[in-house]
């Protein structure tokens, strides 16, 4: 129970990453908030996990529905102790000409701007707890990735904004870390192989490209992000932390 009677918020909560995240904040007794889009899903995570946990519907695209959220979370439990930043998108794979900045900033929005103000609106509610931020980027955040610039320069200012949160956090004892994921089994990874001509193919090509030979499972995930929000990872403040099956030292 190594989170006992504390709140994390987390987005995108309902499926992949964000449910690893869920479940494990819930088995070590932690109190979830839920923040999703998809409202159904959400609600079914939450109440999977137990009564006392907390589904809202929130477009993180929009400024007002995390506004409002972070409202109601403290509504309900009057506290926040961790915040995860996980709710993202990845458009398929687009050389530049082919993105027109229009949809360029959309990525930016959901993926970096979603970052910056459930920061904005949460860090009051962390001050009192001396709590916690954690940001889902990604290893393209320092990598790369071919035909998706877009989505990595959202995941590279997840990023830089990590550690520049985590220098303007440490007089309050708030912690800012960032986890940078390889190739983790969720429904973005599964819609992502649909659209190729050869789903199954291209989901052993990505396994394969972990040195440990296969790609993360969702909870693995929850478990490095609930080191990060605990006491364990005391000393660690401002890194964004590869949790990618060394899948960066052979990239
Ligand atoms: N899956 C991977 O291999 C991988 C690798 C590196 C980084 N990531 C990052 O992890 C995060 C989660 O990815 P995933 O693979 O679990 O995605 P997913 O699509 O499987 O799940 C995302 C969840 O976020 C919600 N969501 C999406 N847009 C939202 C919005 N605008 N407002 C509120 N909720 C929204 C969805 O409804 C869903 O519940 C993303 O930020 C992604 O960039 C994923």
């Amino acid at each position: 129970m190594r989170f006992a009677q504390r709140v994390v918020v987390i987005t995108g909560g309902a499926k992949g990453i964000g449910a690893g995240c869920s479940n494990v904040f819930a088995q070590e007794g932690g109190l979830v908030a839920i923040l999703d889009r998809d409202f159904d899903a959400a609600q079914a995570t939450a109440q999977r996990l137990g009564d006392q946990h907390l589904a809202v519907r929130c477009d993180v695209a929009d400024e007002k529905q995390i506004a409002a959220s972070i409202t109601a979370v403290i509504e309900r439990f009057g506290q926040i102790d961790c915040l995860i930043n996980n709710a993202g998108i990845h458009p398929p794979d687009t050389p530049l000409l082919k993105m027109p900045p229009e949809q360029a900033l959309e990525v930016l929005r959901i993926n970096f701007l979603s970052t910056y103000s459930m920061c904005y609106y949460a860090l009051e509610h962390l001050k009192k707890t001396r709590g916690t931020i954690i940001n889902v980027s990604s290893m393209t955040a320092a990598l790369g990735q071919r035909n998706s610039t877009a989505y990595a320069a959202s995941k590279g200012a997840q990023l830089s904004f990590t550690k520049s949160l985590a220098l303007e956090c440490a007089d309050f004892g708030i912690r800012v870390n960032a986890i940078l994921p390889s190739n983790v089994d969720t429904p973005l990874m599964r819609s992502w192989a649909a659209s190729l001509q050869d789903p199954q193919a291209a989901l052993e090509r990505i396994a394969a490209l972990q040195p440990i030979g296969r790609m993360a499972d969702v909870e693995e995930m929850g478990r490095v992000c609930l080191f990060l929000a605990t006491e364990d990872s005391s000393f660690i403040t401002g890194q964004g932390l590869h949790v990618d099956g060394g899948a960066s030292l052979d990239y």
